[in-house]
């Protein structure tokens, strides 16, 4: 397992060169790069005899036949995608060490095939709406989505047909009816593993979250002449505004609420501004106390606009219920990690991940690897080989636990 180990951390390394942003790790939905990152791993797969394609939506899709053609697949995959500056492992490491995990079986058939997705784009950045990979393979990349256009006002589906793929045939990209089971593996991003000292966790549950943007719109007026009293400011209220999103989610145990990203026009500094848009991101493990805190913060907003005179919106990008990982799955990933002598600690996930949109269609569990320091979407994300070895191990006691 030691040379595969290397492999897998070798592989993910050098996926992480493929970038749309020389020197960081920067891959967005199909962007140029990805065409690198497919021609790795399909090299990869087609040396163990599987069969490579990708999918209407972008997804990288390997196929290793099972003995018993009525045994159906387990599918085990990750995303491709990163966010803007990544580390290496979010997302490809699930799907490097599936395939390794198809090498570790040394040209053995199981009695079911084993399917390998990559899927093209789960964090969301190019079009503001995650899990556009995942969600094709489950119907619901839809015509109103496909509308969807990123800065560039290109749309989604003219972003496939740049890549060379043709939207019509998405319908072509469902899971396979006989798909019994999903499994990924990911980094934890978190410090929940390495606090108990544990290499390796099973996920039970993944919280719920939802993402928006807010925009104020005052008056734009000159930053010198201007009375503090007669300013239309919508920066300003953004600001007290995003200080409410904290203290809301500091004060509510187990919330957490971010704002990623803030723009104000015109953007100048001697120019009061006239817009501001500030993109949300709300979690909890419970979507009652998500959807209040949402709410909440809503009328926050409104309530700064009124007093200051401003207008102000709300455009919703996503709502994502919190999810339970299937019982039956998660007791025999727990099994599997406890053969490695690990604890086979479970977990809720913070993050976000394609088996949250997987589990809406056939039963799923993730398996999670210690992040050292807890380090995530940052280029010193990290994972141990020692860690890599024992999922690897993991992995292949839970394919003969089936
Ligand atoms: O943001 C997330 O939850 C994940 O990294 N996509
Ligand atoms: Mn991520
Ligand atoms: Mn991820």
């Amino acid at each position: 397992m030691e040379h595969l180990r290397d492999k897998v951390l070798a592989c993910c390394r050098q996926i992480a060169q493929f970038s749309r942003s020389p020197g960081e790790t920067t891959r967005t939905f199909l962007c140029e790069a990805m065409h690198d990152c497919h021609q790795v791993l399909c090299g990869w797969m087609q040396s163990l005899g599987m069969e490579v394609s990708v999918d209407a939506a972008g997804n990288l899709r390997g196929l290793y036949p099972g003995s018993d053609p009525t045994a159906g697949r387990l599918l085990i995959g990750s995303h491709l995608d990163t966010v803007p500056n990544a580390g290496a492992y979010d997302g490809v490491l699930g799907v490097v060490l599936g395939v390794a995990l198809v090498e570790s079986l040394v040209g053995k058939r199981l009695r079911f095939a084993i399917e390998i997705a990559g899927f093209s784009e789960e964090e969301g950045v190019r079009f503001g709406v995650p899990f556009l990979g995942s969600r094709a393979l489950i119907g619901r990349l839809d015509e109103q989505l496909l509308a969807t256009e990123d800065a560039a006002a290109v749309s989604i589906e003219s972003a496939i047909r740049q890549f060379g793929l043709d939207p019509a045939l998405l319908p072509a990209a469902a899971l396979d009816p006989y798909t019994f089971a999903y499994l990924e593996f990911h980094i934890e991003q978190g410090p929940v593993l390495e606090s108990i000292k544990e290499p390796l966790g099973v996920v039970e549950s993944i919280a719920g979250q939802t993402r928006l943007t807010v925009q104020f719109t005052g008056k734009a007026a000159h930053a010198g002449t201007t009375p503090m009293s007669l300013r239309r400011d919508a920066l300003a209220a953004a600001a007290r505004w995003i200080a409410q999103v904290e203290d809301k989610a500091r004060s509510s145990p187990g919330l957490v609420g971010t704002v990623g990203r803030l723009e104000a026009k015109p953007g100048v500094s001697n120019v009061i501004p006239s817009q501001a848009t500030a993109a949300l991101d709300v979690r909890h493990a419970s979507d009652e106390i998500r959807t209040r805190a949402v709410d909440n913060l809503i009328s926050a907003g409104n309530d700064l606009a009124r007093e200051r005179g401003l207008g102000f919106r709300v455009i919703q990008q996503l709502d994502q219920q919190s999810i339970e990982m299937q019982p039956a799955l998660v007791s025999a990933a727990t099994r599997a990690l406890q053969k490695v002598g690990c604890r086979g600690h479970r977990m809720t996930s913070g993050a976000g991940h394609d088996a949250m949109i997987l589990a809406e269609k056939v039963p799923s569990v993730m398996i999670f690897v210690r992040s050292p320091g807890g380090i995530s979407h940052h280029p010193e994300e990290t994972v141990l080989p020692g860690d890599v070895q024992l999922a690897l191990a993991a992995g292949l006691h839970f394919l003969n636990g089936f």
